[in-house]
């Protein structure tokens, strides 16, 4: 199954089953964006929504970016009329609808679905202003090791295990580096706030040089 037709299939239940990742990143990405200014934004697979809602609320507008339709919809349910754009598009090919340029683009628990991450971080950087800043937040690969994946239980009751791609730490900065950025920030968001066990979560923040 493509990962756009499992993220259609997994619209219905993505809010409402407990899922620790999603939860843990929408801490770790508050956390870290907290006190950066920032007006035009792009939100990459923003899915339903967790993270475009408390963006709209900090920036002046949002271009809100999913390549599955029910996703979307549901993103879009939650935020209709305000300050955000929603877009279909696959953000690994050119960015046509980038209409301005961001002081921030976040991606969210999408690049594990992406197995060259050169593509957006090449968009990103022509689509940000310079010293513009990437956050990018992500299931840790230290959990890809163990064999976590992005993974849910259809309508039929049988799991399924969407598409997913390791990124190691170092995949991150080297994917980064050509394309002008330099890494600011590197955090770890661990279950339950237990230091002693694998974390969940790795959040890093670029900027495009000025
Ligand atoms: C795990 S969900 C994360 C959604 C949201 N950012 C969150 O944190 O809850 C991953 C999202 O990325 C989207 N996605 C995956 N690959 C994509 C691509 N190449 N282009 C656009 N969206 C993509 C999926 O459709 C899905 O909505």
């Amino acid at each position: 199954m493509s990962i756009q037709t499992a993220y259609n299939a997994w619209a219905d239940t993505y809010d409402t089953v407990l899922n620790k990742t999603r939860d843990l990143e929408a801490v770790a990405i508050r956390q870290l964006l907290a006190k950066l200014p920032f007006a035009e934004v792009i939100e990459l697979g923003c899915g339903t929504g967790k993270n475009t809602e408390w963006l709209a609320t900090k920036a002046a507008h949002v271009t809100a970016v999913d390549f599955s339709a029910e996703m979307l919809a549901r993103a879009q349910a939650k935020l209709a009329g305000g300050n955000v754009r929603f877009q279909q598009a696959d953000v690994t090919q050119p960015w046509s609808w980038a209409q301005q340029p961001a002081e921030l683009v976040t991606s969210s628990l999408i690049l594990e679905h992406i197995a060259d991450m050169g593509p957006v971080f090449r968009h990103c950087s022509q689509a940000l202003r310079p010293g513009g800043w990437f956050y990018v937040g992500e299931l840790h690969p230290f959990k890809q090791y163990q064999g976590s994946k992005a993974r849910y239980l259809a309508a039929t009751g049988a799991e399924v295990t969407v598409e997913c791609y390791t990124h190691h730490l170092s995949d991150f900065l080297a994917a980064a580096r050509p394309h002008g950025f330099r890494c600011l920030d590197l955090r770890e968001y661990f279950d339950d706030n237990d230091r002693t066990a694998v974390p969940r979560i790795v959040s890093f923040l670029f900027q495009k040089e000025a």
